[in-house]
């Protein structure tokens, strides 16, 4: 793309997933100058991996109070009522919006809407287009951005956010004694350099944190960059150690995790054990569509209990036609190897998921003055202790809109503030020259957190997880003081700084609840609390 960078922004936009996107379009259409940085290719982010659909209200037999029902119970207590109301309301009206961008959502026979069913929903309301939902809205959203102009750089990363507080440490002079966002450090991939932008308002919409885990579905991005960001930016993040496991995955030797949509189980398609029977029921009245960590704890303990490596997905018996419905998943699964007409698909579950991270209010902002989250990385308090399927996409595109409209009205006086900020210094030892160190963190850290911080936790496992986090993260900070940073490094870092908030997070709750299942507390609490880690300032 041949555009220049600028040195300053109204709005700097992290991530071009739908939460990004969908922000970025809002507020370039109030006429701000709005840039989105993002590290890789424009579409590669979660949003494009997304297969089951969104949720929302949208037929005659459902309504919102039954989606707000669903939710908070699969959320086990813990969501916020008035959030989940205020936030499921807006669904149709942001359904419309990606329709009019020209999302072509499936559709039966006679024209209405095709919806689909998935853990959890009381009703069919999960809006797709076919399984390759999150593609079908990431480039419709590409398209709009590309139309209207909107900035968009590939290949740029994040690093750290610029705060009054840092600027002042660093002997810039700046006015008052609050703290606020004035810009941010973001590493050019293709001239291997960092540059420094000013913008009063900067929006962290940069996904997941799959990667902090050996088995995810996530692809690379999913590194948590933003709430490493925000944790030493000053702020504390809330419920991280609710990290939903999904729980059918194909099973590969290879390691590589592809999902296997729950639609499918929708669809009539159960699970089975070793020996070909159905064992849900025994874990829950829903079975096959009970919430996700009733199934993906069933699973794992099916697994344990008859040492298999899988259980299977009894495809042949689907009440449909499997390649027209989920044609990806389909050619997935056939260029493995295996046919989901005529034989079952093997399945483990996987890190898919994070619940929590940067609390915001219900216009996006958060507790710094300035700075806005949306998407997965944010955390709300619409999915307390375990999302609700395909409720993710819905949440990112309502709280896009309002945060949009929120980050508009802050922005009215501020219109072209440009600040003086401090430079970025970096080190002199070329990072590849330890290139081994880093690729042996990275397995280690992920390893320690499958085997120790997974679907079933103890409180001696999560601090044996964390005394070797402490010694990764020493090692690798040490490293990243000195070296010159690259996109590995980079991620490394925050890989390392989000496993240990989960940690924290884990260790401070004392009961189990919705994803977090302890064999210390195996029971849930009377009363339920959000847990908030304060920041990690290194
Ligand atoms: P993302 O879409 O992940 O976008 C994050 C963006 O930030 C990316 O562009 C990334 O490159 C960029 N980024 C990250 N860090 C940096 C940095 N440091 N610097 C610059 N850029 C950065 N949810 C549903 O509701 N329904 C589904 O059917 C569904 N299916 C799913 C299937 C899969 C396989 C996966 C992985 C997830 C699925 N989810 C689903 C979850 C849902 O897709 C995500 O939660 C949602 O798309 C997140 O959107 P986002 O915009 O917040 O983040
Ligand atoms: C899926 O298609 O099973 C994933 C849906 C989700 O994560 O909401």
């Amino acid at each position: 793309m041949n555009k220049k960078v600028r040195s300053d922004y109204d709005l700097v936009i992290i991530g071009s997933g739908i939460a990004g996107l969908t922000f970025a379009l809002k507020v370039a259409e109030a006429g701000y100058r709005v840039a989105i940085f993002t590290k890789k290719d424009k579409a590669e982010s979660n949003t494009n991996y997304a297969q089951g659909g969104i949720a929302a209200v949208t037929s005659a037999g459902d309504d919102l109070e039954k989606h707000v029902e669903d939710t908070i119970e699969a959320g086990d207590g813990l969501c916020n009522p008035e959030i989940v109301r205020e936030i499921l309301k807006d669904g149709p009206s942001r359904i419309q919006d990606l329709i009019e961008m020209g999302v072509s959502f499936s559709s039966l026979d006679d024209g209405r809407i095709s919806l689909g069913k998935e853990g959890g929903h009381s009703k069919r309301r999960v809006l797709h287009v076919k399984d390759v939902t999150g593609k079908a809205i990431e480039d419709a959203l590409l398209n709009n951005i590309a139309e209207q102009g909107v900035t968009l750089f590939e290949h740029f990363f994040a690093i750290d956010l610029i705060t009054a507080r840092k600027a002042r440490k660093l002997g810039v002079k700046v006015g008052g004694s609050a703290d606020r966002v004035m810009g941010i450090y973001l590493y050019d991939a293709n001239k291997e350099k960092v540059i420094t932008v000013s913008s009063p308002a900067v929006l962290l919409a940069t996904g997941g944190a799959g990667q902090t885990y050996l088995y995810s579905t996530n692809p690379s991005i999913a590194t948590g960059d933003g709430v490493a960001m925000a944790s030493r930016a000053g702020l504390s993040v809330m419920n991280l150690e609710f990290i939903q496991f999904h729980p059918t995955t194909l099973h590969s030797s290879d390691g590589d995790r592809f999902l296997i949509t729950e639609a499918v189980r929708g669809e009539g398609v159960r699970l089975i054990d070793s020996q070909g029977k159905p064992f849900l029921k025994k874990y829950h009245p829903l079975a096959d569509l009970a919430p996700r960590d009733i199934v993906a704890r069933a699973i794992d303990r099916e697994m344990k209990r008859s040492g298999a490596p899988y259980v299977r997905l009894d495809t042949p018996k689907i009440k449909g036609n499997f390649p027209d419905r989920f044609p990806n998943v389909y050619q997935n699964c056939l260029s493995r190897g295996i046919d989901a007409v005529l034989n079952p698909i093997p399945v483990v579950p996987a890190a898919h998921y994070s619940c929590g991270g940067i609390p915001t209010d219900l216009d996006c902002s958060t507790k710094l003055n300035g700075l806005y989250a949306c998407g997965e990385v944010a955390c709300t308090g619409l999915h307390g202790a375990n999302r609700l399927a395909s409720n993710s996409l819905l949440e990112a595109v309502v709280m896009a809109h309002r945060g949009a409209e929120a980050v508009c009205s802050f922005l009215g006086n501020r219109k072209n503030e440009k600040f003086t900020l401090p430079e970025w210094v970096d080190g002199d030892v070329p990072a590849s020259d330890e290139r081994v160190v880093l690729s042996h963190n990275l397995e280690e850290l992920k390893r320690a957190m499958w085997d120790y911080v997974g679907i079933v936790r103890s409180t001696k496992r999560l601090e044996r997880a964390r005394a070797r986090l402490r010694n990764l993260e020493r090692e690798i900070n040490e490293y990243y003081w000195n070296a010159k940073v690259d996109l590995s490094l980079l991620e490394v870092r925050n890989l390392v700084c989000v496993a240990e908030l989960i940690v924290r997070s884990a260790l401070k709750r004392k009961e189990s609840r919705g994803l977090h299942y302890t064999l210390d507390y195996p029971d849930r609490a009377e009363e339920a609390l959000d847990t908030l880690v304060p920041p990690l300032r290194k």
